[in-house]
């Protein structure tokens, strides 16, 4: 039977090589291990003769195991991809600031994600900071890491009193404190789990956006750029982390005003601001129809409903937001945040779960979610994933099976691997699944990158066109 190439659709494959760029990140951490350090930016031109990943797979020979004729390798006249200048070492190109200019500062939509055009787009590799030394091997690199790396003093000197960073020599040293969690993100996990059942499988989400720079982001490698503005903006922000919670997802708040009786050190008047800060919240909080769960110490949670038939109701009464006539609750980017509550899909029982129960974590990644049937896409359909895939353009899927990912408008892959390259720092590794004609392609780039590859058969055997790229990123 032949079977669809799922690997075609565009939204796949960008999904696919954002879950990769994870992994590669987290597999890079797991395989640097010496802190030498790496030649000087001028020398980077050069291949590095460095050391290779060792993933103790057998090599793939085409040949002599089945029948597929070989997959034309590209040709070796290699145009490798020169480097940007010096000043891109730090680019970052969606959020440019010398592009900041160019958007409006109102409600801080310059500082949001603008991604540049294709014809602004540099065709060149992102060198990495003169002096650049293999970063710490984990969990080192969790507390410790090369000044020369990241050159910038203004946090250790902004947040000096605050035990999150400090700058100890050559070294950015990161104690694991934060405002007000000393011990660290473990302390301030178990510190939740007493009132969010975090290890039940039973959370949909549990969104923890605030306003500090937290060592959370060191420990769990991913961060979420929505949220950074940070600014109260007449209560969108709430109703912005409404629309992205799910149905009973958690929102837990720490630091000010959450607890400024007990931290407020300052003058009454400041005191009194808190007081009224924290008000807002609570007030904007039930307008919502969230349910307060829990105020211990700094740390303060609160719970969306399940379904929206009891806010329906009241909503007269607490004087709520109105319910958004047209609002995507599954959008990524460039989603334009309005004064109104997203609607939850309509139940008929004030008990149901809008748009249907989920299985309990792990399970619900491999079981289709209600939602797929309501959309007509049998379990069948599902299982392969595949069909799925090609009849969808839309991320709601994706959350419901417990996974996050995001769309990406850059649409070749040449973009999607000079975005790779510069997020991934030497030595660390890619893998990427897909099919045949996919893993030549970007092979073929990748060695102009002057990445070292190699294609393997997948689980599937020798015979199934899917097959799998280990590349070495070490240089
Ligand atoms: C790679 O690792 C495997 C197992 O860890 C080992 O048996 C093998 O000799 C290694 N190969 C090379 C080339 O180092
Ligand atoms: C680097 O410098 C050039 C020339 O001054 C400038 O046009 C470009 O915008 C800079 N790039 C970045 C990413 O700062
Ligand atoms: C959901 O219920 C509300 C209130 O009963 C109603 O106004 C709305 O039209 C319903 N939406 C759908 C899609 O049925
Ligand atoms: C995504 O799916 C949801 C739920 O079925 C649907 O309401 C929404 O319109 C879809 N969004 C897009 C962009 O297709």
């Amino acid at each position: 039977m032949a079977k669809p190439n799922p690997l075609k659709h565009p939204l796949l494959k960008y999904f696919i090589s954002i879950l990769l760029v994870s992994l590669s990140y987290i597999l890079g951490i797991y395989t640097s291990s010496n802190n030498s350090t790496s030649p000087p930016l001028h020398e980077q031109k050069q291949p590095l003769n460095c050391h290779q990943l060792n993933f103790s797979l057998p090599v793939l020979d085409f040949e002599s195991h089945h029948t597929l004729s070989p997959p034309q390798e590209p040709l070796r006249n290699l145009q490798f991809f020169n480097f940007c200048p010096p000043n891109f070492t730090n680019y970052c190109p969606c959020h440019d600031p010398s592009r900041e200019t160019d958007f409006t500062a109102e409600r801080f939509f310059s500082r949001e994600r603008h991604c540049p055009e294709p014809y602004e787009k540099p065709m060149c590799l992102v060198p990495r900071p003169a002096g650049y030394k293999r970063p710490f091997s984990w969990p080192k690199s969790r507390d410790y890491a090369w000044f020369k790396n990241l050159p910038f003093k203004e946090l250790s000197e902004v947040k000096k009193t605050q035990n999150w960073v400090r700058l100890e020599g050559d070294l950015l040293v990161f104690p694991g404190g934060g405002t007000s969690f000393r011990k660290g993100v473990k302390g301030y996990v178990d510190e939740i789990k007493r009132f969010v059942p975090l290890k039940s499988g039973s959370i949909r989400t549990v969104l923890d956006v605030g306003c500090g720079v937290f060592s959370m982001g060191s420990r769990c490698l991913i961060s979420f750029p929505l949220f950074s503005q940070c600014k109260w903006l007449d209560g969108l922000y709430l109703m912005e982390i409404d629309r992205v919670l799910r149905p009973g997802g958690y929102w837990i708040f720490s630091g000010p005003p959450i607890n400024w009786k007990a931290n407020y050190k300052g003058s009454e008047v400041g005191a009194q601001e808190l007081e009224q800060e924290q008000a807002r919240l609570e007030d904007l909080a039930v307008r919502l129809c969230w349910k307060k769960v829990a105020e211990k110490g700094a740390i303060a949670a609160w719970r969306k409903p399940n379904n929206h038939i009891h806010c329906i109701i009241k909503s007269r009464i607490w004087k709520s937001p109105r319910f958004c006539t047209n609002s995507d609750p599954d959008a990524g980017w460039y989603k334009k945040m309005e004064p109104c509550i997203t609607p939850l899909l309509n139940v008929t029982d004030i008990h149901d779960i809008s748009g249907g129960s989920l299985e309990k974590w792990s399970k619900r990644l491999n079981i289709a979610p209600p939602r797929t049937k309501s959309e007509g896409i049998s379990g069948a359909a599902f299982e392969g994933d595949n069909q799925l895939w090609k009849r969808r353009n839309n991320l709601s899927i994706v959350y419901d099976r417990g996974l996050i990912g995001t769309y990406m408008n850059w649409c070749s892959i040449l973009d999607i691997l000079l975005e790779m390259h510069r997020i991934l720092r030497p030595e660390g590794a890619v893998i990427i699944r897909d099919h045949v004609d996919i893993i030549v392609e970007v092979k073929g780039i990748a060695e102009k990158m002057k990445w070292n590859g190699r294609i393997l058969h997948s689980e599937n055997g020798a015979f199934h066109p899917e097959k799998i790229l280990l590349i070495d990123t070490c240089c």
